[in-house]
């Protein structure tokens, strides 16, 4: 019987793309309320693993069990339940702040009046509340940087995936980035983050990249 604490399993997981091989054969295991932490240089695979995790690209081999699920049986299912913030942002820029919330939420088939309560708590959590009805297009590249954190909050995951969450952010917005996310981790939101530069100490994170290891 798997544990069910366990939420995420891999053992041997492979990608390759054509010829080349990403990802080579990594393992590793991810309990509940924990960080965990890809670390490694431009290239070292982060990307594609939490793409992997995310169900967004299929694995080339080995296993992957997510939420003692099967991401190639039940990515549906899976994503349902997870947070996604990916390297380069996707929001809808000609949208104002609070649409890119509201319609995200509508995605999960969230009610409005449940979406509209979290878009105001969670604009407040990203320090973005003032800017709740200005287009995204004119943002900072941080400011966009926490909305798609906020955005990746709005089902409440049980996993928050986070690709380089703090690329582009000057040190005050990375503080209340990773304070947030610590926060986060305080409610028991699993996190799951990749980071090119070393990761800040509040995850204790280890990494499962083939001679990366965390500093
Ligand atoms: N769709 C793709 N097709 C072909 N090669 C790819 C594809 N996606 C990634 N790669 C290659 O796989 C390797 C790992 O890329 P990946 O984006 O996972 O690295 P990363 O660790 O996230 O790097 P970075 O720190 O720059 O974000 C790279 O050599 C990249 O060129
Ligand atoms: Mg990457």
């Amino acid at each position: 019987m798997a544990d069910p604490d366990i939420l995420i399993r891999a053992r041997g997981l492979t990608k390759v793309f054509g010829e080349f091989l990403a990802v080579d054969g990594i393992d590793f295991g991810l309990s509940r309320g924990e960080a965990f932490g890809f670390l490694g240089p431009n290239g070292a695979g982060k990307s594609s693993t939490m793409r992997m995790i995310g169900c967004v690209s299929p694995r080339s081999g080995g296993e992957l069990t997510i939420l003692g699920l099967d991401p190639d049986r039940h990515g549906p299912a899976i994503r349902a339940r997870l947070g996604v913030v990916p390297q380069e942002d996707t929001l809808d820029v000609e949208l104002t702040v609070r649409e890119n919330l509201l319609i995200y939420g509508r995605y999960f088939g969230l009610r409005r009046d449940v979406i509209r309560e979290r878009t105001a708590k969670l604009l407040d959590f990203v320090q973005l509340t003032e800017r709740a009805g200005d287009e995204v297009e004119p943002l900072s590249g941080g400011m966009k940087r926490r909305l798609t954190i906020a955005r990746s909050l709005i089902s409440e995951p049980e996993i928050l995936l986070l690709d380089e969450p703090t690329t582009g952010l000057d040190p005050q917005a990375r503080h209340v980035v990773w304070d947030r996310l610590y926060r986060l981790k305080q409610q028991g939101v699993t996190l799951v983050s990749s980071c090119a530069t070393g990761l800040s100490s509040w995850t204790g994170a280890r990494s499962p990249l083939r001679g990366h290891r965390g500093s």
